[in-house]
């Protein structure tokens, strides 16, 4: 493969002009999906976002989201989970289905449709309660547990599976906000878990933490894909190589190509997703 030091950067109009140019390469779908969607487009007023995007993401599968600033990643992975509905400005076209859910069936509660399609944010996010009450909050609402006991039993769950039990169960009374980074967002992933969600979209869940907590959150993403489907946004392409199993690469807007993971990072398809990662622009 060639590397940035060999080859001259490509600039805007040329990558521009190819991005525009083609469909999706790779393969965009798989057979038995637990997500599909097609002819996705987003505006922001009129302005558009996301172009025509088809995909599919694979049962227990971890996809990865990359592509420079600004290419669509996070309005793509809002659209997932109607979180764009709470942007004013922003409309959302085409077909997105949760298996056999059309997830923009404008009589569908989207309170159920995030708890199936749970959400960990950039940015570790607890509310100002307790540890066990951050966790609790999604069960109580779902209406999850009948006895303490059950509730009890959840969050224990919960905490364990996020690797964060044997830190805070001396604590599980104290504020979620006292814990450190690392830590409040595998807080987060718990309280997610705590739904029982069946898909968990994470928007670039590492960035604000340092390398050991990353590592840790890493870990963590490879043992829950044995029992959730998950897509991860990330601008580490170390990351996505690590984690995931199908990486997928936008590009102004558009999904230029998927493919298996070690296929994108050893021998893309695209010339785009190829000057991507050898950071020839991003
Ligand atoms: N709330 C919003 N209102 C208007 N335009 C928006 C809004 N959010 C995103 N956009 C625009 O949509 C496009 C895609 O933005 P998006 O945040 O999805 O990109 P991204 O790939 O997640 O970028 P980054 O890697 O920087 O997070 C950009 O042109 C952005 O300016
Ligand atoms: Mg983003």
């Amino acid at each position: 493969m060639t590397t940035a030091a060999t080859q001259a950067p490509m600039n805007i109009s040329e990558h521009t002009a190819q991005a525009h140019a083609d469909k999706t390469v790779g393969e965009p779908l798989v057979k038995n999906a637990k997500m599909s969607m097609r002819g996705v487009n987003v505006f922001y007023a009129d302005k558009q976002a996301i172009y025509g995007v088809d995909l599919d993401i694979g049962r227990n599968e971890v996809i990865a989201m990359i592509g420079p600033s600004g290419c669509g990643k996070s309005t793509f992975l809002r659209c997932l989970n109607r979180m764009n509905d709470t942007i004013d400005i922003c409309r959302v076209e085409g077909k997105l289905m949760l298996e056999n859910q059309d997830i923009y069936d404008p009589s569908l509660d989207v309170v159920p449709l995030r708890a199936r399609v749970g959400m960990v944010f950039q940015k570790p996010n607890p509310f100002p309660k307790s540890i066990y009450d951050n966790v609790a909050y999604g069960p109580r609402i779902h209406g999850l547990a009948s006895r303490r006991t059950e509730l009890d039993e959840i969050v224990e769950t919960s905490l364990r599976k996020a690797g964060l039990w044997d830190e805070v169960k001396d604590r599980l009374h104290g504020p979620g906000t006292g814990l450190s980074g690392g830590q409040q967002q595998r807080l987060c992933i718990a309280r997610t878990i705590a739904v029982s969600p069946e898909v968990i979209l994470m928007d670039e869940p590492c960035s604000a933490l340092d390398p050991i907590a990353t590592a840790k959150i890493e870990e963590l993403i490879a043992e829950l894909s044995e029992n959730y489907t998950i897509a991860i946004v990330t601008h580490s392409m170390q990351q996505a190589a690590r984690v995931s199993h199908r990486t997928a690469y936008f590009h102004l807007g558009k999904l230029i190509e998927v493919n298996d993971t070690e296929k994108v990072f050893t021998n893309p398809d695209h010339d785009l997703t190829e000057a991507y990662i050898t950071g020839r622009f991003g």
